[in-house]
């Protein structure tokens, strides 16, 4: 579904990602992980758009989309879930997950926010079921009219991976989706997106430090070190590796 072939990202005089290669298969849940500064956002950065690589490229569906816009991406069906929130914060959580089907809906902004002014009553029930039955898979159900920037932590994280959702990708991008998460909502999100790849069939892609979570949650990682893959494959056999212990976890147990 996604291939990265030979992908480079130099800022100034930082190395970020060198010749970087991953090959990433429908409904799979893809992990990139490594210590901080390893490279992970910019990776997704150049997967989603927001950042051109220095030298390399990326095959969506088989086109080559190295230098496309991050909206004409999103239009294919590659979707970002950010690190921080960003939603929409004086809306409803439902007026967000419309603003999300908009962008493959045949409405106006306009037309999404004050539907009295203009056409469609009918169009805007519609979108308004939609929006539920998103808000309802993502546990959001009772919270639709309330406002995002009231909603807890973990339903602020939800609520993005069900704008990204309303976008009609069959991409999704995580970045450290479970941070500032408590016991129970990391379980929830991991549960979410689990059932995103087995009922919604998306591929998923993830940079997560969590190691339970990756475990729990990838078929197949790649492993960062100073922007270079230092390893690749199944999640318990990868975490095992001695460089990887070096590089990753010794990291990750020094930061405890
Ligand atoms: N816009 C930028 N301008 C300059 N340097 C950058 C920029 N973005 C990232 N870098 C540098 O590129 C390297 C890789 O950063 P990146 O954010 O991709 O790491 P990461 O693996 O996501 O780390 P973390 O786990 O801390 O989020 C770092 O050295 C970082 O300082
Ligand atoms: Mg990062």
């Amino acid at each position: 579904m996604l291939k990265i072939k030979n992908l480079s990202k130099r800022f100034g005089g930082i190395q970020a990602v060198t010749e970087l290669d991953i090959d990433i298969k429908e409904r799979q849940i893809f992990g990139l992980i490594g210590p901080n500064g390893a490279g992970k956002s910019t990776t997704l950065n150049m997967i989603d758009g927001s950042l051109f690589p220095t030298t390399g490229t990326i095959i969506f569906k088989e086109e080559n989309i190295t230098h496309q816009r991050p909206c004409s991406r999103a239009g294919k069906g590659i979707a970002r879930v950010f690190q921080k929130d960003v939603l929409f914060s004086s809306f409803s959580a439902r007026e967000n997950i419309k603003l999300g089907l908009h962008l493959h809906s045949n409405l106006g902004l306009k037309e999404i926010f004050f539907p009295w002014s203009a056409i469609s009553k009918k169009k805007d029930r519609i979108l308004d079921e939609k929006a539920m039955e998103i808000l309802k898979f993502v546990r959001l159900g009772e919270k639709a009219d309330e406002m995002a920037i009231n909603l807890p932590h973990g339903n602020q994280r939800a609520l993005g991976l069900g704008i990204a959702m309303a976008t009609g990708c069959d991409m999704l991008l995580l970045d450290e989706p479970l941070t500032g998460m408590n016991a129970q909502e990391t379980d929830q999100m991991m549960e979410m997106i689990t059932t995103l790849r087995d009922e919604k069939n998306l591929t998923i892609v993830i940079v997560e430090h969590n190691i339970k979570a990756v475990l729990g949650l990838c078929d197949q990682v790649v492993v960062l070190d100073f922007g270079k893959k230092i390893a690749q494959g199944d999640p318990d056999m990868v975490v095992e590796m001695p460089n990887v212990i070096e590089a990753w976890l010794g990291a990750e147990q020094d930061a405890v």
